[in-house]
Parts: structure tokens; C-alpha cells; sequence
């Protein structure tokens, strides 16, 4: 699976149509079978990015922890399933810096899930890049458990993406991917805490490094925000992942 955040990006509406259709387009020579591609735009631009692609499969940055009502700016499952979003991503650590903690990150999954939007849990701890593994791993097993209060994953589908905070790029790819080694023993190990769950690895991924993560068994895809922006990036970040 290999899915593009686009975050506050792009700003127009002929930018989001021409980055979708350039990646649909991009895709068809590569074994669709074997990857899953999800672009999750800006919510206003589902609409038109639904119509630019066929394939192609359509997710949520974020959803209302609520379902209707007095709840001004949210934007609710059922409304963005409208425009056939499949997928939403909760807990990215951008949105946890607005505020988000696990427990109303709990509220926005079952949510999502009453929806029928599969979540894109978004895990991953610190800003330091020297934090041990064993300190990753407790603060990634106290925000899956959080997430996960009231909810068996065995009974849904659910995608949990591995994001150390500090690999996430400022911008346009920028930033410094974490080694393979070390994003596939932390993905193992949330393997073997949620078997259920498909983990992806998130972080700095491009066409350049895509490979290296893709040849982990571990690791089931990518969550590519600064790369997902350029097609050409994007869909090397998805023919390494194809196996093609
Ligand atoms: P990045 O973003 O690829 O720009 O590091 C990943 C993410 O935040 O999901």
C-alpha cells in the first residue's frame, strides 16, 4: 500500500486534477494487483480528484470524531465517503501537535470505522532522533493500545503507519528517512502487538530510498507526504512497492 498525504497542498484545484491524473496515468504500466495506491487530498479537493482517477483509491487527512451536528468546520465520515474516500488517516503526528491526544484519536477511529473508513493509524514517537528502540516501542504500544480502547482490530481493517516524528520533511521531501533496519524492527514489532493490522512506514520516503524500504518483508507500504507531490517521485515510491 502506498498512499500520498497531501497535506495543505496543492492550492489550486488544476494543480490537485493534474497531479491525479498524472499518477493514475503513471500507474498503469505497473502490476496493480500488488499495490494499492491512495491518494488523501485536502478534503475540498475529494471531489474533483474522485473524478481525475479510476483506480486509484481516495482517503481522508482527517475526520470529525462526530457524526453530524453543532460542530463548526468538522467534516464527517459519511460526508467525505461521498466522495468514495475509503481510507482516513488519524493521529498524524501534525494533527497530535494541534492538540489530537490518544483519547480523542479513539473517538475519531471508531468513528471512522462506524463510517466504514478503514483508518491509517499514524504512530510514532519523540522528536530526537536518538530515542532507543525500546522507548519508541513503549510510546508506540501506549498510543496503539489508546487508539484501540473499545475497538477488537481483529474485526476490522486497519492500517497502523510506523512515522518517527523526527523523519517527517518539512516541505518538499526534505527531510532524513530513518534507516530501513530501524523502521523494520519497529514494524515487526507492531506487527506481532496487532497481527491483524498491515504496517507501513512513513518518513522522508522518495523515489531514491522507496526500494530500500520495500525490500524489508516487514514493511507493507509507504505513507509519502513532501514526494507524493510530484508525480514522477511519487510513482517510483509505488513501482518499488509493486515489486515491478
Ligand atoms: P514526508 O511526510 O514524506 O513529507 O516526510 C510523511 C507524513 O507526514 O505522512
Amino acid at each position: 500500500m502506498v498512499v500520498a498525504n497531501w497535506k495543505l497542498n496543492p492550492q489550486t484545484l488544476g494543480e490537485a486534477r493534474n497531479l491525479a491524473s498524472q499518477i493514475e496515468l503513471g500507474l498503469l504500466p505497473l502490476d496493480r494487483s500488488r499495490v494499492e495506491v491512495v491518494i488523501c487530498p485536502p478534503a475540498v479537493f475529494l471531489p474533483v480528484v474522485a473524478h481525475a482517477v479510476h483506480f486509484v483509491r481516495l482517503g481522508a487527512q482527517n475526520i470529525s470524531a462526530e457524526q453530524r451536528g453543532p460542530f463548526t468546520g468538522e467534516i464527517s465520515a459519511a460526508q467525505v465517503s461521498e466522495f468514495r474516500a475509503s481510507y482516513a488517516i488519524l493521529g498524524h503526528s501534525e494533527r497530535r501537535a494541534l492538540g489530537e491526544d490518544d483519547k480523542f484519536i479513539n473517538r475519531k477511529l471508531k468513528a471512522a470505522v462506524k463510517g466504514r473508513l478503514e483508518p491509517i493509524l499514524c504512530v510514532g514517537s519523540g522528536t530526537k532522533a536518538n530515542f532507543t528502540a525500546a522507548a519508541i516501542k513503549r510510546v508506540i504500544t501506549r498510543q496503539i493500545q489508546e487508539a484501540l480502547v473499545g475497538v477488537r482490530p481483529e474485526k476490522i481493517e486497519l492500517t497502523l503507519a510506523y512515522e518517527p516524528v523526527w523523519a517527517i520533511s518539512r516541505g518538499l521531501g526534505t527531510g532524513k528517512a530513518v534507516s530501513p533496519a530501524h523502521a523494520a524492527e519497529i514494524i515487526s514489532y507492531i506487527g506481532l502487538s496487532v497481527p491483524s493490522a498491515r504496517v507501513i512506514y512513513g518518513g522522508s520516503v522518495d523515489g531514491a530510498n522507496a526500494a530500500d524500504f520495500a525490500r524489508q518483508p516487514s514493511i507493507q507500504g509507504a505513507l509519502v507526504g513532501g514526494a507524493s507531490l510530484n508525480a514522477q517521485e511519487f510513482l517510483k515510491v509505488s513501482e518499488a512497492f509493486s515489486g515491478t
